[in-house]
């Protein structure tokens, strides 16, 4: 079973207007609201793969009901953690014409003891788990002890951890040695700038430095160009891209979730994280076939099975010199 993490998570409104006038009140013509966060759109993809997975999340005791509602409406197995702070909303304005205008809050920072009681829920679930995922945003001025806690507390337990975070909560949590980095290309470029590296680094570059800085594999993923895989491990430095032939046009929203989802259930499978260049690249091919086929869903924590196994064959390996 895997453990995925959910530090911020939203309500997604959706507010359907027949067009924006910068300035002007407008009539809404319909809302939708629904459980969002990156962490629930990754237990989304594991249960809609046939995967087990469990979304832990703190969430405002007001909302709890919704969200609590919404995530057994879609399967998703969760334990949710009611926190006196409310959850932040996510307003997308969408236009006839389809044009979606975001504005997404930043979230308040949860108390310690909403964090402590978020650990109580991992230390249970642990015994029935082998992986546990951080992903998405923490609320701004949160305490940036919070990943690296969550990842001290798994690996104490026996899981594998999987980070999707950036910026000083990803560089703290380095330290403690997570098995795998997921971050996309900017939010690498970002957390590294934050440890003092000046220069731009490329996606390769940043794969690396981010191994060098503690991680034990590094994924950096890089939208429609795929992603970059480094892993150094004794006698097993491994360091891959992997692709489509042609990007697909959709829905990127949530594709790295997917991804990371894949990841998380082949450290599952294999008890931990795969070793030399040819299960590797396995693993690299679901990934890039996972977070594809979750580009032509519309909503974001959803993926086809049956676009994945149409994918799967088409991704295309490069080793990358070390
Ligand atoms: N247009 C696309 N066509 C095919 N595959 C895509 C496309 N966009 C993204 N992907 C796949 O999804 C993976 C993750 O994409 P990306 O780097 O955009 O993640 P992300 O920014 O973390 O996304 P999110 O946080 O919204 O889930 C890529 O490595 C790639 O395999
Ligand atoms: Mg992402």
């Amino acid at each position: 079973m895997i453990i995925t993490v959910t530090p911020n998570p939203a309500l997604d409104l959706t507010y359907a207007v027949p067009a924006i006038a910068l300035g002007e009140s407008h009539r809404v013509t319909s809302v939708t609201e629904r459980a969002g966060g990156k962490g629930l759109n990754v237990a989304s993809v594991l249960t809609s793969m046939g995967s087990g997975a469990v979304a832990v999340a703190p969430v405002g005791e007001l909302d709890l009901d919704l969200f609590r509602r919404d995530l057994d409406a879609r399967r998703v197995p969760h334990r949710l953690v009611p926190s006196p702070c409310p959850t932040r909303r996510s307003v997308a304005v969408v236009e006839a014409g389809g044009r979606a205008t975001l504005f997404n809050e930043a979230g308040v920072p949860e108390s310690k003891r909403v964090w402590d009681r978020l650990c109580e829920e991992i230390a249970a679930l642990a015994p029935e788990a082998s992986v546990l995922t951080v992903s998405g945003s923490f609320p701004t001025g949160a305490d940036t002890e919070l990943a690296r806690r969550v990842t001290l507390l798994a690996h104490e337990s026996g899981l594998r951890v999987v980070l999707d975070i950036s910026g000083p909560h990803l560089t703290r949590a380095l330290a403690a040695g997570p098995d795998l980095v997921k971050p996309n290309r900017v939010e690498a470029a970002v957390s590294l700038s934050s440890l003092g590296r000046g220069d731009v680094p490329s996606v390769p570059q940043a794969a690396r430095a981010l191994v060098a800085a503690g991680a034990r594999s590094a994924v950096v993923s890089d939208g429609t160009n795929g992603l970059v895989l480094v892993h150094d491990s004794l006698g097993h430095d491994v360091a891959l891209r992997a692709r489509l032939p042609r990007p697909l046009s959709g829905n990127p929203t949530g594709a790295g979730d997917a991804l990371t989802a894949s990841l998380a259930a082949d450290l599952e499978a294999g008890g931990d994280l795969p070793s030399g260049r040819d299960v590797w690249a396995a693993a690299l091919r679901r990934g890039v076939a996972w977070s594809a086929a979750a580009v032509l869903q519309p909503v974001a924590g959803a993926v086809d099975p049956a676009d994945v196994a149409r994918l799967l064959p088409t991704v295309e390996i490069e080793e990358i010199p070390l």
